[in-house]
C-alpha cells in the first residue's frame, strides 16, 4: 500500500545518502530478518551490495538454491554462496554435546563469513573494497541486547546479527531494520517483492539441522532429515483448517522434524527392516518463551507418516512429539 511505498522510499534514501558511493556487505542466511534488509539495500544501492551466503550444509532440502535463486536470480543482486558444509561436517565429527555443537557451528559460521568479508574489504580490480557491513538487526534485537540475556539469546545474536563483528572487522554499521518489528519487517519484505511464502516462513535456528539431529551429526542423517522434514512442510501447507479456512503451516508457530539416531524393527513388503526413527514437532506460541504442542488432525499426521516411510528409504518410524514448553524446550537439543 502506499504507507509501505513511502516508508520505502525514505528508507531508500537514507540509506543512499549514507552509504553514498561506498560498498556493502551483508550476511545472507535466508532468514527473515538478513532477506529482508538485503532486498531493501539493494533497492538502494544495487551492485554497491554484495550478499555473502554461508552455506553451512546444515540447511532445508533445497534452501540454499532456494535462496540463490531468490537474490541472483530473481532480485539480481550480488551473492556470493561459500559452500562450507564439508568443513562444518569435518569439525562437527565426533562431537555430540549439544552446546558444543552450537559452539563449533557459531564459531565456524563466524570465521567463514570473516574471512569472506575480509577479501571483500580489501577489494579487486573491479572494487576499491567494502566499508560498509549490513545486519538485519530489529528492534527486539536491539531491546534484547540492552537488557540481561538468557545462554541462548546470546547463542542466537552471536549467530545471527554477528556481535562485534563490524569492529573487528573495521567496517562501518548500516542496520536498516532497527527500528522495525517483525511484523513491520514481514509487510516490508512483502512490498519489496520477496515472496509471502519466505517471509511469513516458522523461524529455523541459526545452528540449523544440527540441532535436529541428536547426538553427532553426520551427512547420512541431514540428507535423511531434510527429505522427511520437506515431506512434513509439504503437507503442513497442503491440509487447511475447516473452521478457518488456514492451513496447518500458518496454524502453528514453528513445525519441524527431529532426527533420532536409533534403529528401530519395521516390515515392508517380505522383509524386515531395521531404519531410524524420526519425530515431529510442531507447537504453537506467542513468544517462543512458552509452547503448546500443536493438535495436529489425525488425517495430516497419518498423511505424513505414511509419506515418509514409504518415500525416505532408511526411515521406518515416524513419532510425534505431544511435549510442551515449559518443561521441554520446542528444539530438541
Ligand atoms: P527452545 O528450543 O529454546 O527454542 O524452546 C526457542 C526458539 O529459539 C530457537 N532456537 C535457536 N535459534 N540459535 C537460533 O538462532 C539457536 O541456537 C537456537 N536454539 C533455539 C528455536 O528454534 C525456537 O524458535
Amino acid at each position: 500500500d502506499w504507507i509501505m511505498g513511502d516508508y520505502i522510499s525514505e528508507a531508500v534514501a537514507k540509506i543512499r545518502e549514507q552509504v553514498g558511493d561506498e560498498e556493502v556487505i551483508l550476511g545472507l542466511s535466508g532468514g527473515v530478518d538478513s532477506s529482508v534488509a538485503a532486498a531493501l539495500i539493494h533497492r538502494a544501492i544495487g551492485d554497491q551490495l554484495t550478499c555473502v551466503f554461508v552455506d553451512h550444509g546444515l540447511l532445508r532440502l533445497n534452501e540454499g538454491d532456494m535462496v540463490m535463486d531468490m537474490f541472483e536470480g530473481k532480485l539480481h543482486a550480488k551473492v556470493i554462496r561459500v559452500d562450507a558444509s564439508e568443513l562444518f561436517l569435518s569439525k562437527l565429527a565426533g562431537v555430540s554435546e549439544p552446546e558444543a555443537k552450537r559452539k563449533i557451528i557459531g564459531g565456524l559460521f563466524v570465521d567463514v563469513f570473516k574471512a569472506e568479508a575480509a577479501k571483500l574489504k580489501a577489494g579487486n580490480a573491479s572494487s576499491k573494497g567494502a566499508t560498509f557491513l549490513a545486519q538485519g538487526t530489529i528492534y527486539p534485537d536491539v531491546i534484547e541486547s540492552g537488557g540481561a540475556k538468557s545462554k541462548k539469546a546470546v547463542t542466537i545474536k552471536s549467530h545471527h546479527n554477528v556481535g562485534g563483528l563490524p569492529e573487528q572487522l573495521g567496517l562501518k554499521l548500516l542496520e536498516p531494520l532497527r527500528e522495525l518489528f517483525k511484523d513491520e519487517v514481514r509487510e516490508l519484505g512483502v512490498a519489496l517483492g520477496l515472496p509471502p511464502e519466505m517471509v511469513y516462513r516458522h523461524p529455523f535456528p541459526g545452528p540449523g539441522l544440527g540441532v535436529r539431529i541428536l547426538g553427532e551429526v553426520k551427512k547420512e542423517y541431514a540428507d535423511l532429515l531434510r527429505r522427511a522434514d520437506a515431506i512434513f512442510i509439504e503437507e503442513l501447507r497442503n491440509f487447511r483448517d475447516d473452521a478457518t479456512g488456514k492451513t496447518w503451516y500458518d496454524l502453528t508457530s514453528q513445525a519441524f522434524t527431529v532426527f533420532l539416531p536409533v534403529k528401530s524393527v519395521g516390515v515392508m513388503g517380505d522383509g524386515r527392516t531395521y531404519d531410524y526413527v524420526v519425530a515431529l514437532r510442531a507447537v504453537q506460541t506467542s513468544d517462543f518463551m512458552t509452547a503448546d504442542w500443536a493438535e495436529l488432525p489425525y488425517a495430516l499426521l497419518k498423511k505424513v507418516s505414511g509419506r515418509i516411510i514409504n518415500e525416505v528409504r532408511g526411515i521406518n518410524r515416524v513419532t510425534y512429539d505431544v511435549s510442551s514448553k515449559p518443561p521441554a524446550t520446542i528444539e530438541w537439543e
